[in-house]
């Protein structure tokens, strides 16, 4: 394993924000919750702490080891709780039948440490394995497989807009000759051919955004999110909580918009003199900035640096009264 940023990813999964996750989207004793990234379970096993005996919790999880972690962790907590293998995108279709009915659905988005330092998914520079990326098999081709197959204008794109990467042609580039000498089958060999056209003082946070929108594209994360909000919002009963902690600006960039245009009750455009919408506000916010993780709690756990929780509640629908 190569010793730079990925053994600080290899330590133990340590929930972010846990208290103030715990505090806004667990609010009901007793309430039904709906923990879409489920991950390592420590997010879940808060919630059913708090809402206690007569709880239930609902978990789901694209990645199968995840699953089997949250499992173990759970298997002490309060409540009943149900895990389902799943895709966010896809939770009214898995939740079929139970529309209104949870008090909080939560999304901490990303990836759990220990998904991250484990090799064999090839998700991070820094553990060497095979360029792969896919949290389950079915959700499309490996990353290998889209550095084989990308022109290296389509690369450029990529690492430009889901990488917010300022050097992305000269990235693009160095991919581009090197995969001509020999296909990059490993993450070891992406990550050296990336350093050997990154500025040293910059080096780790290009290597962290080339493979951000690698791992973007290749498990549909973005779109994922953007079928995952409203379905959410579908789900929740009159008052419940909406959270969602994101990684990166993409991320909260969609969080926030969507959560803005919920909570407007009309979006016709400001010249219009009368509204003509049919819209209604669906959300209120419960925060209105983005919640960030205490500097105590960033110096604990370097991951939380990044992380936004933005939390809205579930409005009545006055149009089915
Ligand atoms: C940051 S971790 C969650 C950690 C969790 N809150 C905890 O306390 O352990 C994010 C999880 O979301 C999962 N995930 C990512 N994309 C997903 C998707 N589209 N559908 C379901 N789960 C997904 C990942 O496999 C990972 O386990």
């Amino acid at each position: 394993m190569r010793r730079d940023r990925g053994m600080s990813e290899a330590r133990e999964h340590e929930p972010v924000m846990l208290e103030r996750c715990g505090e806004l989207v667990a609010w009901r004793e007793g309430g039904r919750y709906l923990d879409a990234t489920i991950g390592n379970g420590g997010h879940s096993k808060e919630f059913l702490r708090r809402a206690g005996e007569d709880a239930l919790l609902v978990g789901l999880d694209l990645d199968v080891a995840s699953l089997n972690r949250a499992r173990s962790l759970l298997r002490s907590a309060p409540g009943r709780w149900f895990l389902v293998q799943a895709s966010f995108a896809r939770m009214d279709r898995t939740l079929r039948g139970v529309e209104g009915s949870f008090d909080g659905i939560f999304l901490d988005l990303g990836y759990s440490s220990a998904q991250l330092a484990d090799a064999r998914r090839g998700l991070s520079y820094g553990a060497d394995g095979p360029l792969d990326m896919r949290l389950t098999p079915s959700i499309g081709p490996p990353a290998s497989e889209l550095i084989r197959s990308l022109e290296a204008g389509e690369l450029e794109e990529l690492i430009r807009t889901l990488g917010e990467e300022r050097n992305a042609r000269r990235i693009a580039r160095a991919i581009d000759q090197a995969r001509e000498r020999d296909p990059i089958r490993t993450t070891g060999e992406l990550a050296s051919v990336i350093s050997s056209v990154a500025s040293s003082r910059f080096r780790i946070k290009t290597l962290s955004r080339v493979f951000q929108a690698l791992r973007i594209r290749v498990n549909h994360e973005l779109e994922a999110l953007e079928s995952a909000l409203p379905a959410a919002v579908r789900l929740l009963a009159p008052d419940g909580r909406l959270g969602v902690i994101s990684f990166h600006s993409l991320e909260d960039r969609i969080v926030k918009r969507f959560m803005v245009l919920s909570a407007k009750e009309c979006i016709c455009p400001p010249d219009f003199p009368e509204c003509r919408c049919e819209h209604r506000a669906s959300l209120r916010f419960v925060t209105r900035r983005a919640i960030q993780a205490s500097g105590e709690e960033v110096k604990r756990n370097p991951r939380s640096r990044s992380a936004r929780l933005r939390v809205a509640a579930r409005l009545p629908d006055r149009r089915a009264a």
